[in-house]
């Protein structure tokens, strides 16, 4: 038995998994900033530069895409884990716009695991292509390359961060990517075939500059928890993984938390508390089944005031009430210990809220969602009423403070997934949160 795995060791420290329990943008990197400041290190485990955490420290935004969210706090180590994709440029570009805020992005607090997969110009170029021939049916993908990396990496034709130590064996590799693809592309596509020798050239200046920061990030993360906590950063939600989600309106990987474990290269057993981040409405970007979205003027006043547009993509987001539905499901595949409930003080100045307790699909009521494929599109959400409030909260840091209507609408959502809200976000700042013992 490693050392790690013993939990009860005295000082060990503790996986704590922050993951998103919609269909993304739930506002985890508020969430992940918030409990950085008492874990040691923060591993990102999944996705790749398809997500994108808006962080507001002090009134100053920051955007980040690929790296771990807990680079804003001095001292902490930021890992990358196996699990995500990596496209070398833009992290080398998001490493420089941090360093000229003055934020340390050195080697010393930032490892990429040497088995993170790269993910390169002909996958970005594939999967505008494919998206592009979809045309009337259209996935909704962000055109960055990650679903065709994941692809390359099942395939086992994948590139991986190690392999930029080992120049000639990475030419190998790209020429043996090539030869499938640039078929598709000339013949398919109608796009030039790509030269091996160029990639590979093009890829050598950004593969120098990172050689330094690739390590075992395992072994890191085997350290730290003998004395520290060790967050896991999720990023996209429950209803975009891959197996588990409104398939094929779906992200390239897990992103529930049992992922955490296989995509960071620790046992499941160190995950000992999962904070599933919900956002107190409903939202979805893309194409895809949306049981409680809202057409009228709630959909419009909830997409407003809460600022539904992409960090990454700047797409305007789909907008419903909360449904309990998926949330259970989420509970179910994710077990969450807590939850986070973020962006409550969006619904503040509406008259009623609705709130999704169960669907209505071919005759009978499901507590759960029915699992065919595209069953989603079908279902008749059915609805409770509750009481809106009307005061702006964005200022309160205490339950107590809290409107009565805004309480029950808490204690509504804790009672149907039996689990506690220990955190209630109020606003996109650290100071706009109400932390409950
Ligand atoms: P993904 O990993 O892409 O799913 O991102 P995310 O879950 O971190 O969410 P994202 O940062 O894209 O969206 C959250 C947005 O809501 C950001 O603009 C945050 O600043 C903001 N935000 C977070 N919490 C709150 C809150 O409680 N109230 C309000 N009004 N805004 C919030």
């Amino acid at each position: 038995m490693g050392e790690f795995r013993n939990p009860q060791a005295p000082g060990a420290g503790r996986g704590i998994v922050i993951h998103g329990a919609q269909w993304g943008d739930e506002g985890k990197g508020k969430i992940v900033d918030l409990l950085t400041e008492s874990a040691k290190a923060v591993v990102r485990f999944q996705g790749g530069n398809n997500a994108g955490h808006t962080l507001v420290v002090g009134g100053e935004k920051t955007v980040l895409h690929l790296l771990p969210s807990g680079i804003l706090h001095d001292g902490k180590a930021c890992l990358i884990g196996n699990g995500v994709v990596l496209d070398p440029e833009v992290l080398c570009r998001e490493m420089d716009t941090l360093a000229q805020k003055g934020i340390d992005v050195s080697p010393e607090r930032l490892v990429i695991s040497k088995k993170t997969h790269v993910i390169m110009p002909y996958h970005r170029l594939l999967d505008g292509a494919r998206e592009t021939l979809r045309a009337g049916s259209k996935i909704g993908t962000t055109g960055r390359g990650i679903g065709p990396c994941y692809e390359d990496k099942m395939a086992r034709i994948g590139i991986r961060a190690g392999d930029f130590a080992d120049p000639e064996l990475l030419a190998k590799k790209i020429a043996q990517a090539l030869v499938e693809k640039n078929t598709l592309f000339t013949k398919l596509y109608e796009i030039p075939a790509l030269d091996p020798g160029a990639v590979a050239e093009g890829l050598a200046p950004v593969a120098k500059r990172l050689l330094p920061y690739l390590g075992d990030v395992s072994s890191i993360i085997q350290k730290t928890l003998a004395s520290g906590d060790v967050l896991f950063e999720g990023a996209q939600g429950t209803h975009l993984d891959i197996d588990h989600g409104t398939y094929p309106f779906v992200t390239s990987s897990n992103t529930v938390s049992g992922q955490a474990a296989a995509g960071s290269g620790c046992s499941p057993d160190v995950l000992s508390r999962v904070v599933a981040v919900v956002k107190a409405y409903t939202t979805r970007v893309g194409s895809g089944p949306f049981p409680t979205e809202l057409f009228g003027t709630v959909g419009d006043y909830l997409q407003e005031k809460g600022g539904e547009f992409g960090a990454t993509t700047g797409r305007k987001r789909r907008c419903g009430w909360l449904d309990l539905v998926l949330l259970r499901e989420s509970a179910r595949l994710s077990g969450p210990t807590d939850i986070a409930l973020t962006k409550l003080d969006v619904l503040s100045g509406l008259f009623e809220i609705k709130i999704c307790i169960g669907y209505r699909y071919k005759g009978k009521i499901y507590e759960y969602p029915p699992q065919e494929e595209g069953a989603l599109e079908f279902v008749e959400p059915i609805y409770e009423t509750m009481p809106g409030w009307e005061e702006d909260i964005t200022g309160i840091t205490a339950w107590e403070d809290l409107p009565l209507a805004a309480r029950e609408y808490v204690s509504r959502i804790e009672q149907s997934l039996k689990t506690t809200c220990s955190i209630l976000s109020v606003g996109p700042d650290r100071r706009q949160t109400i932390i409950r013992g």
